[in-house]
């Protein structure tokens, strides 16, 4: 077995873990990233696409959005479509702020281009993982590569593996994980075809939700609620093109979103999922390794790049100054927004999804919702603010 010293173990190089090595080497500290997966595969993988304004604002600041800015789409509009018609949420008009269309794959090339280029220690490929003494103050990860057993010792370990890691668990028992599942999945496709509107739609509809996005001026990105169970084998293209058109009806007549190739489709189960605390010990947890919000509420990124903002910072005043005032709050400090981004995507989430057994007077009352956030300035400030973030 090797053995070797840093002072930050990452493990996962997703937005938070590649973004929380970024900042910990812009204040002098050393860390090493363990991946699971190759390069080609997190460069790829389709996720988000919704940056907050204040999540622009960071990459920007740190210096790692030059490309974000040429590529990416801002948008001070998003329009809520339910019964037939189009009610435009004016977010820059109401909040003075936007939000950027940028795929998270894209955010992740970023963030790993300037990582590597800062002589950053980047792992893929490890298999194994294992986290070990979290309780002391030498805590280490193991892991395997080309058949030889590694051991990292750092003085704080980074859990920034996504929900499926291994760094929840190595916490045990003291944490309390609080969740809920929707009984329906959203089924996403990327599309080549031009962009038919230049800004998202959220769309209610009896028949289930559908959303309609971008990912640059030829491609399409365009989202079905599906059943919890359903596979990707029971949505031919002609099935995806003739729902959505139905899902986005204006004035009682199909709008198709703009036709093309249909070259990535996947289906992503919706879940709420919270742990409390976000950490043990010398172990601290980041993104989705702590917390997942439905998707309806574009906020998974956008959180997991906050708590790698608040880890940075805790983490590089202890070293700075010996305390640990802003480790021990870590947890406190991240779950305020955690738990404001689980309500708002909860509530995205509930106000334009039809669920089984939904009734017509149920869905009087999401369509009353929907009148009242789009008619009244302060419900539409209130989206705006919560959407921007
Ligand atoms: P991840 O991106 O999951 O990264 C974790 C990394 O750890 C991965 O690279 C993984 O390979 C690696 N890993 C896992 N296990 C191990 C292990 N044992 N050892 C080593 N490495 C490991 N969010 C938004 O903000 N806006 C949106 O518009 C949005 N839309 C979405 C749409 C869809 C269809 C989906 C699926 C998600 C969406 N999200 C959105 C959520 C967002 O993608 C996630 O919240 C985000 O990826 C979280 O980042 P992360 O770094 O915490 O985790
Ligand atoms: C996208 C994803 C979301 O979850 C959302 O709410 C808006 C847009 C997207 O992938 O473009």
């Amino acid at each position: 077995m090797t053995d070797e010293r840093t002072q930050v173990v990452i493990i996962g190089a997703g937005p938070a873990g590649l973004l929380l090595s970024h900042l910990l080497h812009l204040a002098g500290i050393t860390s090493v990233v363990l991946e699971d997966r190759d390069r080609t595969h997190i460069e790829q993988r389709v996720r988000a696409g919704v940056l907050e304004h204040g999540t622009t604002e960071i990459l920007t600041q740190t210096g790692v959005a030059d490309r974000l800015h040429r590529e990416g789409l801002v948008h001070e509009g998003i329009e809520l479509r339910f019964d037939g018609a189009g009610h435009r949420i004016p977010m820059t008009e109401l909040t003075g702020r936007h939000i950027t269309v940028y795929g998270q794959q894209e955010v992740v090339k970023d963030l790993l281009a300037r990582r590597l280029a800062d002589g950053g220690d980047v792992r893929f490929e490890v298999a194994q993982v294992q986290v070990h003494d979290v309780g002391t103050a030498e805590p280490s990860v193991t892991y395997l590569s080309e058949g030889v057993r590694h051991r990292v010792v750092g003085d704080v370990v980074a859990g920034c593996d996504g929900f499926h890691g291994v760094s929840r668990a190595a916490a045990g028992d003291t944490l309390r994980h609080l969740h809920r599942t929707y009984p329906f999945a959203w089924l996403g496709v990327l599309v080549h075809a031009e962009p038919r509107t230049r800004e998202l739609i959220y769309a209610a509809h009896e028949n289930g939700f559908a959303l309609y996005s971008m990912r640059s001026p030829e491609v399409t990105r365009l989202y079905l609620q599906v059943g919890a169970d359903e596979r990707v084998d029971s949505w031919p293209q002609d099935r995806i093109w003739a729902e959505l058109a139905v899902r986005f009806s204006l004035d009682g007549e199909p709008w198709d979103p703009g036709r093309g190739e249909i070259f990535d489709i996947a289906i992503t189960p919706m879940r709420s999922f919270v742990t409390e605390p976000m950490q043990r010990g010398r172990l601290l947890l980041a993104g989705d390794a702590a917390h997942i919000v439905p998707p309806t509420g574009a906020k998974g990124m956008n959180l997991a790049v906050h708590d790698a903002l608040l880890m940075s910072r805790a983490i590089e005043h202890w070293y700075r100054t010996g305390e640990e005032t802003l480790v021990n709050s870590y947890t406190a400090d991240a779950l305020a927004r955690v738990w404001r981004a689980q309500h708002f995507s909860w509530w995205m989430t509930s106000m334009l999804h039809r669920f089984p057994g939904d009734d017509l007077f149920q869905h009087r009352l999401q369509t009353a919702q929907l009148a009242n956030v789009t008619a009244s300035r302060a419900y539409a400030t209130a989206l705006a603010e919560n959407y921007v973030g």
